[in-house]
């Protein structure tokens, strides 16, 4: 049976020998633990369900069923990366749903943000149910668990995301194979799996995707915004070196406008406000200090390439006062 609780004198996993040795004592455990059943997996693309998602094709291949819900909240390229990196590369069972008319008409005209992620969830809830609900055989449910997840649902200070939600009928068995595993050693094991070095070292993202980045209640336009203007901040960020160096970076759109010119003429659109913030725990965060002619490149970018955007705005507040997130 596989290991639920963390040795106290494990080794931290830190180099690519440690790695293979965590993912053959894995595979050996998954294969004992399902047998010859089925195993449903909801792959977000984010690290800890990937790094799952690749442990469980190595050990089970095509018993793995995953399944990935584009809700339209995710980043550019995002649900392509998804498709390319388990589907073709790894030949997954890969069920893709494209759910992004179905989030978008439920979050039309919702402007609270909390109401906004309760959304979210219960259709995410909702979506993956109904998928699982179509497929027979299935006696398991693989999470991306892992170990800072279990403690702090121990003492408390969140409760456990990824445990439950599911509808009563859907009752499945757990398979957990990096719960014992810190973020830093999911990275080293996702790496000695062959994930993509985008998909190992991405920076935090949360649940509710680009729907907390979109403020105030959401429409196609101003998400596309964000989504544009994200992109180019990620591709900037990239070509200074920096990707790897801030801890955080991303761009928000305001549900307001202001009057700028464009050709000559009075435009009135939104502007794009960029954020980029270290910190260790997210508990507090200091404000990255970009270079002035990198923002003013940035800046002219987004101006000219996203749509309905005359403005762009450096947040300069550390956390606290502001959070990271805009929400
Ligand atoms: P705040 O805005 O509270 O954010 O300063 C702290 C960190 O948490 C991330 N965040 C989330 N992560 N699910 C997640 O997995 C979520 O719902 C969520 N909301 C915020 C945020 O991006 C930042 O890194």
């Amino acid at each position: 049976m596989p290991v639920l609780t963390r040795p106290e004198n494990m080794e931290r996993i830190t180099t690519p020998a440690l790695a293979e040795k965590f993912i053959a004592e894995q595979i050996a455990d998954i294969r004992a633990q399902v047998g010859g059943s089925k195993v449903l997996l909801a792959l977000s693309g984010g690290v800890d369900s990937s790094v799952v998602a690749a442990l469980l094709i190595k050990a089970i291949g095509k018993q793995l069923v995953c399944v990935h819900v584009n809700h339209g909240l995710l980043r550019k390229g995002e649900p392509e990366q998804v498709i390319r990196v388990f589907k073709d590369e790894m030949d997954a069972n890969l069920i893709y749903v494209d759910a992004v008319d179905r989030f978008l008409d439920k979050l039309a005209g919702v402007s609270d943000p909390e109401t906004k992620r309760k959304i979210i969830g219960g259709e995410f809830i909702e979506v993956f149910a109904e998928e699982a609900r179509k497929l027979e055989g299935v006696t398991f449910l693989a999470q991306g668990t892992i170990w800072p997840d279990i403690l702090e649902s121990e003492h408390g200070i969140k409760a456990h995301h990824n445990a439950g939600g599911l509808p009563e009928d859907l009752k499945f068995d757990l398979v957990e194979p990096v719960r014992i595993l810190f973020k830093d050693e999911v990275r080293v094991v996702g790496k000695a799996l062959g994930l993509p070095d985008g998909m190992v070292y991405r920076q935090p993202f949360p649940g509710p995707g680009l729907g907390v980045r979109c403020l105030g209640a959401i429409t196609r336009d101003r998400l596309e915004a964000v989504r544009e203007s994200d992109a180019i901040l990620r591709e900037e960020f990239a070509n200074a070196d920096l990707a790897g160096k801030v801890w955080q970076y991303f761009t928000i759109v305001p549900d307001f406008k202001s009057v700028g010119i464009k050709d000559g003429r009075r435009c009135d659109e939104w502007p794009v406000i960029l954020r980029a913030v270290n910190t260790r725990d997210a508990m507090t965060a200091t404000v990255e200090d970009v270079p002035f002619a990198l923002l003013q490149r940035i800046t002219d970018r987004i101006t000219r390439e996203v749509k309905g955007v005359n403005r762009v705005l450096y947040d300069l507040t550390p956390k606290p006062t502001g959070t990271i997130e805009w929400e």
